[in-house]
């Protein structure tokens, strides 16, 4: 592709940003251009970035599932990567994404269009898995599909966000298109198995562990096994043990 002169590129920027909104543009393009520039995350609005700087990245290939416009891609080439493939379904995060590096002279990172369902089997020595799933996905058992679809894609580590710990009443009940309360307990148990609801909490993370089986450690950031029974999002690094 011939590369565009900068006023080119800022107007493609900006029309690019003005055709999408949240959650299809999901970070504020500042925020990104803010690591590019400074690599500082001051200021940045996600209080899950800070424990994600404990991530040892430096000289490995990641691959950046649902990278959206590359907040992480280029925090993770900032910090040392040395190289990042982002992949997403909404062309226009991605072109958004390869304009910014272009702009701020970030190379390193590769965006391509594609879904993590459908991917052909590749793994990465390190795959970002970084608000894919949620309280929808939970909900609805996406989840479940979602989290095998990353495992999949990794080589050895994987760095997920995600609510270790819900409470159905607090955090699925309300959702649009959510059925009554009693109704949402029967579909967890079904899909995610009942040992994992217990009282009024539902253990997506010892589901996810489980699911994972004893090839492989979970670990939480910070390292502090509360972490772990914590009913806000938190990041996990697990890691591939015979990887
Ligand atoms: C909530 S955003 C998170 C973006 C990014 N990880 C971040 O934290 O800045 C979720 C992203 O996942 C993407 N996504 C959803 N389903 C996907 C799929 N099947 N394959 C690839 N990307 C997908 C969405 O398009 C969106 O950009």
């Amino acid at each position: 592709m011939a590369t565009m002169n900068a006023a080119d590129q800022q107007q493609r920027l900006e029309a690019l940003i003005s055709s999408i909104s949240h959650p299809d543009l999901w970070r504020p393009v500042e925020e990104v251009e803010q690591v590019l520039t400074t690599g500082s995350i001051e200021g940045t609005g996600d209080p899950n970035t800070k424990d994600f700087l404990l991530v040892d990245v430096s000289g490995k290939e990641i691959l950046d599932l649902g990278c959206n416009v590359g907040y992480y891609t280029y925090l993770a080439l900032k910090r040392g990567a040395k190289h990042v493939v982002g992949e997403d379904i909404i062309p226009e995060s991605l072109e958004i994404a390869r304009i910014l590096g272009e702009k701020h002279n970030c190379p390193g990172a590769e965006f391509r269009e594609g879904s993590f369902f459908t991917r052909n089997g590749a793994q990465h020595e390190m795959v970002f898995f970084i608000d894919i799933i949620g309280n929808n996905s939970v909900r609805e058992g996406r989840a479940v599909d979602q989290f095998d679809a990353a495992v999949r894609a990794v080589g050895k580590e994987l760095i997920i966000s995600v609510r270790p710990v819900f409470v159905p009443e607090r955090h699925l009940a309300g959702l649009k298109g959510a059925p009554p309360l009693e109704q949402i307990w029967e579909e967890l148990r079904e899909t995610y198995g009942g040992e994992y609801c217990r009282g009024d909490h539902f253990y997506f993370l010892e589901w996810a562990h489980d699911r994972l089986g004893p090839g492989w450690k979970v670990n939480p950031l910070p390292d502090d096994e509360n972490m772990a029974y914590s009913i806000r999002k938190q990041i996990f690094h697990i890691v591939r043990k015979d990887g």
